[in-house]
């Protein structure tokens, strides 16, 4: 009995993902103040997630397991609904085109933020990143957890760029949808299809496709995250073993935060001097420092702590 015991509680320490070789867990959280459907969609040749997509309601989260290996992007989709007659699903931003809640293989259309991971990569690493490559759509913030190595620290997109977007980026909802209201800001690629924005053709390498107006517009507002193709060097992250948390409208949190995560609260990502292409707009954006030192020794710690609770149980059947 006791050795039945012993084994499931092994195999039940095992399954936790706390051991970063076997897989990472990544929690997504909504902390927008209206529900945001969650969309995966795996690289080729890395084995899918146990979901693709699904609802999460203001406050919410909710984590799976992500298997070793894997590659492939997550990004939220807003003002979705499924058609009163046809029962086709759809979303106003970031939507994949199934036609149901799950994404079954398909991306976000643009524009949409987008955080992209390649785990267990070169040398071991993992490699994350938030992309306004493709637009923006939602603050979103990625923090990696319990990692060690690399330059392991959040990265993201704090700040609700919608409002302010450049006019002829902007995204409104069509007067028959409430009208109106900004929902997303393109990309220069997707709003004007040159070579120079998308980085294609002559414009095909780092040498020749430089920031331009516009993508130094999303650079200025969120510093860490990519603001065109060859932005790689400001904007990749590296981390070995880790766990990830996702959060989208991350500085809601900081503001009624609960210090249930505190991981998640403020980051200094948002540059306090934010300047806008107009250069007479001006926001300042809280950005408390949380320190991430912490954060590798956590995961040990949890660890260790269930392990001693496994042992006292394990104890008590004994004696
Ligand atoms: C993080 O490390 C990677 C790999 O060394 C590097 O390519 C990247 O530029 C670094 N990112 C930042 C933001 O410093
Ligand atoms: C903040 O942005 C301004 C304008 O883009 C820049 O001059 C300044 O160096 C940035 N500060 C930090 C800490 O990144």
């Amino acid at each position: 009995m006791a050795k039945l015991y012993a084994a499931i509680i092994i195999i039940s320490l095992l399954s936790l993902c706390t051991w970063g070789a076997m897989c990472a867990t990544f929690t997504i959280r909504n902390n927008c103040g209206y529900t945001v459907w969650p969309g995966m969609l795996s690289g080729a040749g890395t084995a899918p997630l146990s979901t693709t997509g699904f609802a999460l309601a203001s406050g919410q989260s909710s984590s799976m397991d992500v298997p070793s290996g894997w590659s492939g992007r997550f990004w939220g989709r807003t003002l979705c609904s499924a058609d009163a007659t046809t029962g086709v699903f759809s979303c106003a931003t970031g939507d994949c085109g199934s036609g149901t809640v799950a994404c079954s293989g398909t991306g976000a259309a643009p524009p949409a933020t987008l955080a992209e991971f390649t785990l267990d990569g070169s040398g071991g690493m993992d490699f994350y990143d938030v992309s306004l490559v493709d637009g923006y759509n939602l603050p979103m913030l990625v923090v990696p957890q319990g990692g060690t190595a690399g330059n392991c620290t959040a990265t993201g997109c704090l700040v609700d760029l919608n409002g302010v977007c450049p006019s002829d980026l902007k995204v409104v909802l069509s007067a028959a949808n409430g009208g109106g209201a900004a929902v997303a800001c393109k990309s220069a690629c997707e709003a004007f299809g040159s070579p120079q924005y998308c980085c294609s053709g002559a414009y095909g390498n780092p040498t020749t496709c430089k920031p331009s107006a516009y993508s130094e517009f999303f650079k200025n507002a969120c510093p860490r995250a990519y603001s065109y193709a060859y932005d790689d060097a400001t904007s990749t992250f590296t981390c070995a073993g880790a766990n990830y948390l996702i959060t989208f409208c991350p500085s809601t949190a900081s503001q009624k935060s609960s210090g249930v995560n505190s991981q998640a609260a403020g980051l200094p990502l948002v540059n306090d001097t934010m300047v806008f292409l107009g250069g007479d707009s001006e926001d300042d954006t809280s950005s408390s420092a949380v320190s991430l030192a912490a954060a590798p020794r956590r995961a040990l710690s949890f660890a260790l702590a269930l392990l001693t609770v496994s042992l006292l149980l394990l104890k008590q059947q004994l004696f």
